[in-house]
């Protein structure tokens, strides 16, 4: 897995550990953390690699023998993507290729890419179908398209067996929660867990943000 030191990666980590696979993580920790990992380092069948995914020689030893790849490592915020695009492309485009190089070349037997829904800018129908148009707004969003593609890609020429989720924005233990650069859910969670719990929330929520509506849907009813 790569990114498996961040937010989700870890979460995954955990859960094929649990189901009884072993586990190799590469990351280069950029964003990810090895507190993400603590309640599983000890673990005999995880092993953790630190690389940067888009050096291919760097990263194509620790795929001997994996039969499946879950591909999670990327730069993961909004606001930085502005002010770094360069960076952006190199960690979420070239490093999918290395990472789909490394893959094809091993033989994996299943692929699976972290995309983002930020592929939709902003939707015109909620909730958001995959036919919806493509229309990236900043570079995060088109770097984890073009990564997108390129997964595609390798699944058609060199059928590779590709899995590409759109994730929307994921919420829970462990995201990120600083300020402009945090995740929405990461960042109202953390002002729900202050100790000015009600009045902080119930004052960002009344900061005039734009005239539009915001739905937040949990897995079987609209929570808010
Ligand atoms: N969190 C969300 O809501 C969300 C939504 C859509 C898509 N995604 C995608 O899911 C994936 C995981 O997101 P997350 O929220 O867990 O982010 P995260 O920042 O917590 O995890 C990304 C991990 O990738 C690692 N990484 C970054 N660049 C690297 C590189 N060049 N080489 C090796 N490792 C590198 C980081 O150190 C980190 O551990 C990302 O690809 C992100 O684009 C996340």
């Amino acid at each position: 897995m790569t990114g498996g030191g961040g937010f989700i990666g870890s979460h995954l980590v955990e859960r094929l550990l649990s189901d009884g696979h072993a586990v190799t993580v590469l990351d280069n920790f950029s964003t990810g953390r090895n507190e993400n990992l603590e309640a599983v380092h000890s673990d005999g069948r995880l092993t953790v690699v630190r690389a940067d995914i888009s050096g291919i020689d760097e990263i194509q030893s620790h795929f001997q023998d994996v039969e499946w790849t879950f591909h999670l490592a990327g730069l993961a915020d909004i606001v930085p993507s502005i002010q770094r695009p360069l960076d952006y492309h190199r960690a979420n485009v070239d490093g999918t290729v290395a990472v789909l190089e490394a893959a094809r070349k091993a033989g994996v037997k299943r692929f699976v890419y972290a995309a983002s829904s930020s592929c939709y800018g902003i939707p015109d129908l909620y909730p958001t179908p995959e036919t919806a148009p493509i229309r990236p707004q900043y570079p995060y969003a088109l770097s984890k398209h073009l990564g997108e593609q390129c997964v595609l890609h390798w699944g058609r020429v060199y059928r590779l067996p590709v899995v590409s989720l759109r994730l929307f924005n994921v919420y829970g233990p462990r995201s990120r929660t600083s300020g402009a650069y945090g995740a929405v859910f990461g960042v109202f969670l953390a002002i729900l867990h202050s100790s000015k719990t009600s009045s902080m929330l119930l004052s960002k929520l009344r900061t005039p943000m734009s005239p539009r509506r915001y739905s937040m849907w949990g897995p079987d009813k609209h929570t808010a």
